[in-house]
């Protein structure tokens, strides 16, 4: 087994650990907490590692290749980077880290509307391959100049999401200000030179923006007119007359991020949609929700075939990424484990979360003599 990561971090909780220690609290919490009581984010994890894999030693084998066919695309493993939003308060870069880093793996990297650089950045990193997630704009002047911004920039997926009717119940986010309205307090202050690697590195690269929303914002918003101008420009409730027009401005692949029922899937199918990520926002929305990859088993199995099927939420290792698949995901996606490994190591944090997931699961493969992402189905015990 090559070791391309640093040795000192060899899982993501290491990584997790580190983060905890290298950021300011308000921004550790915002990254690591879920929802309410936080049951949904311990659930999604917990369940994933109930699935239990097995091994055929004695079979022929000829090696295991993690490369997987995505919407016509080969990528180098089969998992990408989840949109996450205002990256740049975690550490300074991060969604250009994470975009670099993806495009040297050849995974796909999804770029979020509300996080800290612009379609064009993310575009120009990835040589056009970096997908985009849309908040749904209230108003639709503003969704097409988004979309077509989108095309121009060439990303080959477009990501709609379902999830955020409304905004998670954060209890840490709303202690330590960081609910809408945003608030800078005193304790936060205190926290981030409590962080002075941090600090300086923010110091340096400037206080993070909304690049995707800049050109529509107007100049020199305080913190309080920000959250006015969020709350007034996006309207998180999807449906059937705000999905049908992006379908028909979007050529290329539409994907609904968000599903969590087969009420939705069909919707999608019916809508035209490529793909669904079955996903519940990594446990941040709905507490007394499922797992993830309860109702992805379910799905993957009534409608794979007409639809592709993908997953997020809760995916921490190589072997979960291992066990999503083998319950029916054609692709996985992860959030905090990419970001954990920027805030625990900055520049490195990209390439060492890559490399790390690919090493574990490239292990899982090999001892289960598995030699295709697509065949982890036949390992599954059920
Ligand atoms: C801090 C944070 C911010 C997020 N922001 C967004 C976002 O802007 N858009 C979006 O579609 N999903 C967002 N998500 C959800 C992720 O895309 C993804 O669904 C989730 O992180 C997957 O769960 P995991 O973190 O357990 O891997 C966010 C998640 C986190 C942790």
């Amino acid at each position: 087994m090559a070791i391309k990561f640093d040795t000192r971090y060899p899982s993501i909780e290491d990584l997790r650990r580190k983060a905890q220690k290298k950021i300011p609290k308000f921004a550790f919490e915002y990254l690591d907490g879920g929802c309410n009581e936080d049951v949904n984010l311990i659930r999604n994890t917990a369940e994933i590692r109930d699935i239990q894999l097995k091994p055929n030693y004695l079979r022929k084998h000829h090696g295991s290749s993690l490369k997987t066919k995505l919407f016509g695309i080969e990528y180098d493993a089969p998992f990408g980077i989840a949109p996450v939003g205002l990256q740049g308060l975690m550490w300074p870069n991060s969604p250009e880290i994470l975009a670099k880093a993806a495009f040297e793996h050849n995974i796909p990297f999804i770029l979020s509307t509300v996080t800290t650089t612009s379609i064009e950045r993310a575009s120009e990193l990835t040589e056009g391959k970096a997908w985009f997630q849309l908040y749904h704009p209230t108003e639709n002047r503003l969704r097409d100049d988004i979309i077509k911004r989108a095309e121009a920039a060439e990303c080959p997926v477009l990501v709609i999401l379902c999830d955020v009717p409304t905004f998670g119940f954060r209890p840490r986010d709303i202690r330590n200000g960081l609910a809408m309205p945003p608030k800078m307090n005193l304790t936060n202050i205190l926290q981030a030179i409590g962080r002075p690697h941090w600090s300086l590195q923010t110091l340096k690269h400037g206080i993070p923006n909304f690049e995707v929303l800049k050109p529509y914002m107007p100049k020199d918003l305080d913190l309080k007119q920000l959250g006015k101008f969020m709350d007034q420009t996006f309207s998180g409730r999807l449906n059937e007359e705000k999905i049908k027009p992006i379908r028909d401005m979007w050529k290329g692949k539409l994907v609904l991020k968000g599903v969590a029922s087969e009420y939705d899937t069909e919707e999608a199918i019916r809508l035209g949609l490529d793909g669904i990520i079955v996903s519940n926002h990594g446990g941040r929305q709905l507490d007394a929700g499922q797992s993830t990859v309860k109702p992805l088993a379910t799905i993957a199995e009534k409608y794979g075939d007409k639809i592709t099927v993908m997953m997020d939420s809760g995916i921490r290792s190589g072997p979960d990424v291992a066990r999503s698949m083998a319950s029916g995901a054609k692709f996985t996606f992860m959030g905090r484990s990419f970001m954990y490994g920027v805030s625990a190591l900055g520049k490195k944090g990209g390439n060492h979360t890559i490399s790390l997931l690919k090493t574990e699961l490239q292990q899982v493969m090999e001892q289960l003599c598995c030699e295709k992402t697509t065949d982890f189905p036949y390992h599954l015990i059920k």
